[in-house]
């Protein structure tokens, strides 16, 4: 089998930051585990702007759909504010995720018993969490037409359309149910079929869906701003959480404050099959660059490291070598250390991103 290719874009703000110590776990893996990777590295983003005048050329979107896997840092910053929205270094992540048409978004929510203390929910609501939220990626009310600012009655008028097809649901349903396979065989699908026709829709086809295909798992529905409540009330009560775009946004960030910190928090966007049979696939942090932060050596790596265990499971067939590097996280949160973002109440012992990686290179050898 010909070496797995991965292309590496680490972007704006922190992106670079923690993408360098992903660079040094990467290396680790082909050192000791003989898991050598043809990586290659771009720029997208500001970064992107910044020298090509777009934030993602043409011929970095045809390196990316010809990789086995994309792994991304983070893009955008206080810089490029005032850019034209369709250059906007936001727009360079969108458009991966919609010519690859990564239709699923993998954002699991787990508590690291370490930090069970240092969440905003007492330590018996969150142990032992985890959950996953799949979100719709490539459609609903950020893509949908029609969009933009009007003059209407002299006053201007924002407008942006949700829209989903059945298809569009029926896909993201899979990707879910099919997940929830391989865990507690549960999912829960959130919408506001309450007061949306998408949602109304959302809702029967996820239920033809589930009778047809996979009537072997528990399927539930919940009112997505229901499902905010309950997230915080009893969060455990979840396994695979199914549901839109926009929704899907909002719901993840909350389930990531559950865990502590967005510097904690990995995530996986799914396509289609290539015809060596690995689905397409970009893996990132869900935090953003942290321009607050950024440039100071301190940013958490663990998030990016775990997408890239995200990817050795997802993409690569190397569950083991995941778990090997998810361990190694592990450990090094037991022994203490701490980036300033996980330093809570109970203290720690405080590193920034180098020494982070530092540690995590130990723990894995
Ligand atoms: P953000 O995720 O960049 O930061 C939110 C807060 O979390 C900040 O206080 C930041 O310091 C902290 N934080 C985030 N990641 C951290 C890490 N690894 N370690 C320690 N602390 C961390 O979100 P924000 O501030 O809303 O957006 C900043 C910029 O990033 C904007 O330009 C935004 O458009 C962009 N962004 C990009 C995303 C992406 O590339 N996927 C996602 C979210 C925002
Ligand atoms: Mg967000």
């Amino acid at each position: 089998m010909s070496t797995p290719s991965l292309l590496i874009l680490p972007g704006d703000g922190i992106g670079p930051e923690v993408m360098a110590e992903v660079r040094r776990v990467i290396d680790w893996f082909g050192a000791r585990r003989g898991l050598a990777f043809d990586v290659t590295e771009d720029l997208v983003g500001g970064a992107a702007w910044d020298v090509h005048g777009t934030p993602l050329t043409d011929a970095t979107m045809e390196a990316a759909q010809g990789v086995d896997a994309v792994l991304l840092g983070a893009v955008g910053g206080p810089k490029y504010d005032d850019l034209d929205f369709s250059v906007k270094p936001e727009r360079g992540l969108l458009r991966l995720r919609k010519e690859m048409d990564l239709f699923a978004n993998l954002r699991p929510a787990q508590c690291f018993d370490a930090l069970a203390d240092f969440s905003s929910l007492k330590r018996d609501v969150v142990a032992g969490l985890d959950i996953m939220i799949v979100r719709e990626l490539t459609s609903g009310v950020y893509f949908g037409e029609p969009r933009g600012i009007v003059t209407e009655n002299n006053e201007r008028v924002g407008i942006n359309t949700q829209r989903y097809t059945e298809s569009e649901i029926a896909r993201v349903a899979r990707s879910a149910f099919e997940l929830a396979r391989r865990r507690d065989n549960r999912v829960c699908s959130m919408e506001k079929a309450n007061v949306m026709e998408s949602g109304v829709l959302w809702r029967q086809v996820v239920t033809e869906v589930h009778a047809a295909e996979y009537p072997d798992v528990e399927l539930s529905h919940m009112y997505a701003d229901a499902g905010a409540m309950q997230l915080t009330r009893w969060p455990r009560q979840f396994d695979v959480i199914v549901t839109d775009n926009l929704f899907g946004d909002l719901l993840s960030d909350l389930a990531a404050m559950l865990t502590g910190s967005l510097g904690m928090l990995p995530s996986a966007s799914l396509g289609a099959p290539m015809a060596n049979g690995r689905p397409k696939a970009l893996y990132e942090p869900v935090h953003g660059s942290a321009p607050d932060i950024a440039g100071q050596g301190k940013a958490n790596p663990i998030a990016c490291i775990l997408s890239f265990a995200m990817a050795l499971r997802y993409s690569f067939d190397q569950g083991a070598e995941a778990d090997r590097l998810e361990g190694a996280v592990q450990a090094v949160l037991a022994q203490g250390l701490r980036t300033p973002d996980l330093m809570g109440p109970e203290g720690g012992t405080p590193v920034g991103t180098r020494g982070m990686g530092d540690a995590i290179l130990a723990a894995l050898d």
